[in-house]
């Protein structure tokens, strides 16, 4: 527990905590940058204070086949991003990852050290399986980190992203297999 909240993976520089009411005037700020959204699913769309609250509300109804989490930093004991696990199938044993991280957080390896650390939850906690993650092929920072992670290109949807910027980009599709 830091600052009343609960953390429940802890890593080197990066820990996953629980995502609090409080942590909504971040996400409205961060997801609404035009550069931390460019690579997600879609650009362009504006999301309201009230989405966030609702959001982190559901997130306990939502564990049915989702987590997530804040990701903390663990010398200033702030949020600098989110990552989450979602589409979870029990029986396939498998579960699609996301994340992202405020713009003054970028390049300092949180999001690696983060991917680990979801990564190890799902299969030592979860018991998944398998993840899967689709990036679009101009986010380098995003392939880099699923690649250190261990996770190998498995496939790509051609030229199926708009992307400002860039125009049509492949999804590329990574997977990653529990193979401890
Ligand atoms: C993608 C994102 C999460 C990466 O986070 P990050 O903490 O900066 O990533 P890391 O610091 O762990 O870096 C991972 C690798 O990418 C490299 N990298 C970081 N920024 C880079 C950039 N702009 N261009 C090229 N490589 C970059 C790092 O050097 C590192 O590689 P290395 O270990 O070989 O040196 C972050 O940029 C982000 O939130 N982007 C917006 C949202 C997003 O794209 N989410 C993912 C959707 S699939």
């Amino acid at each position: 527990m830091e600052n009343g909240r609960p953390l429940i993976v802890l890593g080197r520089r990066v820990s996953l905590g629980i995502i609090l009411e409080s942590d909504a005037t971040f996400l409205f700020k961060v997801i609404n940058d035009p550069e931390v959204h460019r690579y997600l699913s879609n650009p362009g769309r504006m999301f309201y204070e009230y989405e966030e609250l609702d959001w982190i509300r559901n997130l306990g109804k939502r564990e049915v086949d989702s987590r997530h989490f804040a990701i903390m930093e663990n010398n200033s004991q702030k949020i600098v991003g989110v990552i989450g696990v979602r589409e979870i199938n029990f029986s396939n044993g498998s579960g699609v990852l996301g994340y992202f991280l405020e713009k003054d957080s970028w390049g300092k390896g949180y999001a690696s050290e983060a991917i680990s650390l979801a990564s190890d939850f799902c299969f030592g906690t979860l018991n998944l399986r398998k993840l899967t993650s689709a990036v679009f092929e101009p986010n380098t920072a995003s392939k880099k980190a699923l690649i250190k992670n261990g996770f190998r290109e498995c496939g790509r949807y051609r030229k199926h992203s708009f992307v400002r910027g860039h125009g049509f980009v492949d999804d590329v599709l990574f997977e990653k297999l529990n193979e401890q």
